[in-house]
């Protein structure tokens, strides 16, 4: 595996191919991320991942400092999946001046659920991206469901910006218990990591209730709200929306079960200091990756 900390070098190795499969990360890889990887690995002529913190998605006050960087253990890890090549750029390299040309996605989209809570967050991520699509040019990119309103950005992004690049969706890996597997898990004390599938259980609950006909969405997400706050939770959001796009459901998305299987419920919660991101498609209730 070719490790390569600059953009000439990663450019002149990946000359060579003709179906770059691409995994962007920020690193301290998972099961999450790797399976991520596995799935890359067989769709294009050569996988690439990136390690890179991207500063330009952290608000001041959150964890862009402390956010865990495992460079040696990500190298060990991705080699052994069979990833080709990294890219592990310094901030240097990727941000050489100030970036001050941003992709600014749509509010509708952006400055709802994530975008609400840490506003500029996809402007971040959909700037870096678009810059290191430029850089690796990958036929195929693989993104977790686990960021499912990320994942939607980027299709947007890709899409409007006509570039060549399939974007892959690939379902969330979870824990024995269920809990979303996430770098900052590891954020979590022993009696965080038993309380945190909370999360997981409590968005099954919601969408078991939208399979069984339930059509008070405001009611749903209060109670749901409530319970997690009674557990010591805090909650930023606790949503019914429609997978498509992320909007309130009308009253035809909940009309039938078969209408509400279009449906998505997301959640993100803190719990201590840990904020914890999670989502299930009300169609794939009970379907689901799991970490061996
Ligand atoms: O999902 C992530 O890890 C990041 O948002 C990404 C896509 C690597 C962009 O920095």
């Amino acid at each position: 595996m070719l490790i390569v900390q600059t953009i000439a070098a990663l450019r002149q190795h990946l000359a060579a191919f003709h179906r770059p499969a691409f995994v962007p990360t920020m690193g301290n890889l998972h099961e999450g991320h790797l399976a991520l990887v596995q799935r890359a690995c067989v769709l294009g002529d050569v996988t690439v991942a990136s390690l890179f913190v991207n500063r330009l998605q952290f608000l001041p006050h959150e964890d862009f400092d402390t956010y865990p960087r495992t460079p040696q253990e990500d190298y060990e890890a991705l080699e052994r999946e069979g990833c080709d090549v990294v890219f592990a750029p310094a901030e240097a390299e990727l941000y050489p001046v100030p970036q001050t040309y941003k992709v600014h996605p749509p509010a509708a989209l952006a400055d709802i659920l994530e975008g609400h809570f840490r506003p500029g967050f996809f402007v971040g991520v959909s700037t870096v991206l678009l810059k290191l699509f430029g850089i690796v040019r990958p036929a195929v990119a693989v993104f977790g469901d686990k960021d499912y309103q990320q994942l939607l950005v980027v299709r947007q992004l890709v899409a409007q910006f006509a570039l060549p690049i399939d974007v892959v969706g690939h379902p969330t890996v979870r824990s024995k218990d269920g809990l979303a597997l996430s770098s900052r898990n590891r954020y979590l004390d022993a009696a965080e990591r038993v309380e945190a599938v909370q999360l997981s259980q409590t968005l099954r609950t919601m969408a078991q209730a939208l399979r069984d006909g339930a059509q008070d969405v405001p009611s749903l997400e209060t109670q749901a709200t409530q319970a997690m706050q009674a557990r010591g939770w805090s909650v930023d959001y606790l949503c019914i929306r429609r997978s498509a796009d992320l909007q309130e459901p009308t009253p035809q998305d909940l009309a039938t079960p078969i209408a509400a299987d279009r449906l998505i419920v997301l959640g993100a919660a803190r719990l201590g200091r840990t904020r914890l991101i999670d989502n299930l498609l009300v169609g794939e209730l009970g379907g689901c990756a799991e970490a061996p």
